[in-house]
């Protein structure tokens, strides 16, 4: 008996489950015509369990989840529930838990016809953001000093380790050596103001390239670096920054590769259990109505089998992406395709 992976499904909240089930179509066709097997459970994790329940992800349930091959998240956020309690209790919860200490996130433009940036070239936008997923200032923190009074004084603390820099730093080396491109890696922070977090980085940067001689080595502020991403885009091949700076700057990296229709990511732990998860988040005004763009989380599903070693499915997954993007779709954005939710993740099984 072939071995079947365990896949765990968050569909989640807003346009999550529209999408989510056109990646779990997606996956069933490939499995199919690459020989692999898998099972899913649907973990109802989100807002309206969240309403009835009270409850986000306990531990009891990261204990469960361990026992997976793969995580495969639709979306998280509700517009009844208070911007913070989801985000923390389920997303962030699931990411610190199960030490998925990489966010990876591909900026690949399909089409140039896509790209909001003048002139550029499909191939000119086409680099990898590693994102350090576990440290920083979503470590949580801080505190109030005389909450409500005149002199209150909000503190919100980076916390960065030696060890979580450093894992984060070589594993980016690692990947921009894998990825076998331009063999460049980029630091991407702010050493000139933010002078402890950022002297750390920069010291650990440079000690762990030591061991990778074949790898080039940059660095660039994380202001300039948005700026070099609409102005020069094709001096990107791997970029490592910390968990804040790289919340930012992919947003702005998805709206170059074509919009959050198309945005994909990896929440990684390389000897663990690992999500994956479209970037875009819930979209509620496009909740129900079918016209959401269901290729992000077909992405993600194309980074996942990758992950659990089904490259040749990851790659008939991408490629048939990229047909759909090139020949059939009008727009990458909500509404716009020219084709429902449901007929776009069809294409893609049509074209795998
Ligand atoms: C992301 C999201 C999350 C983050 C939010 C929803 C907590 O913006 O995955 O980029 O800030 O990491
Ligand atoms: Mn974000």
């Amino acid at each position: 008996m072939d071995k079947a992976y365990k896949i765990a499904v968050i569909p989640g909240d807003g346009t999550g489950p529209e999408v989510a089930r056109e990646g779990l179509k997606v996956l069933e066709a490939v499995s199919k015509k690459y020989n692999f097997k898998y099972q899913t459970k649907i973990f109802d994790f989100g807002g309206e369990r969240y309403l009835k329940t009270g409850k986000t992800v306990e531990d009891i349930d990261i204990e469960e989840l361990k026992q997976y091959s793969a995580i495969y998240l639709g979306a998280i956020g509700h517009p009844d529930v208070k911007p913070g309690i989801l985000e923390t209790g389920i997303l962030l919860k699931i990411r610190f838990s199960l030490d998925q200490y990489i966010n990876l996130r591909p900026v690949k433009l399909y089409n140039a016809a896509f790209c909001p940036l003048k002139d550029k070239k499909a191939e000119d936008v086409d680099f990898v953001v590693v994102r350090e997923n576990s440290e920083g200032l979503y470590k949580g923190m801080g505190e109030f000093k005389d909450k409500g009074s005149k002199d209150e004084v909000a503190i919100q603390i980076s916390y960065n380790t030696r060890m979580g820099v450093e894992r984060c730093i070589r594993y980016a080396f690692q990947y921009c050596r894998e990825r076998n491109k331009h063999k460049r890696l980029t630091l991407c922070g702010k050493t000139n103001v933010l002078t402890y977090a950022w002297d750390l980085w920069q010291r650990t940067f440079d000690e762990v390239a030591r061991e990778f001689p074949d790898i080039k080595t940059a660095y660039a502020h994380v202001d300039a670096t948005t700026m070099w991403f609409v102005k020069n885009p094709e001096w990107f091949d791997v970029i490592v920054t910390d968990n804040m700076f790289g919340d930012i700057i992919t947003d702005l990296g998805a709206m170059i590769q074509g919009g959050m229709g198309i945005a994909a990511g990896g929440n990684i732990n390389p000897a663990g259990v690992s999500m994956f998860e479209p970037i875009g988040g819930s979209a509620p005004k496009y909740t129900g109505k079918n016209t959401i763009n269901p290729l992000a989380a077909i992405c993600a599903l194309s980074m996942m089998l990758e992950a659990l070693g089904e490259k040749m499915a990851a790659e008939a997954v991408e490629n048939s992406v990229i047909k759909v993007v090139q020949s059939k779709l009008k727009s990458l954005g909500a509404g716009k395709m020219g084709y429902s939710t449901s007929q776009a993740g069809d294409l893609v099984v049509k074209n795998l």
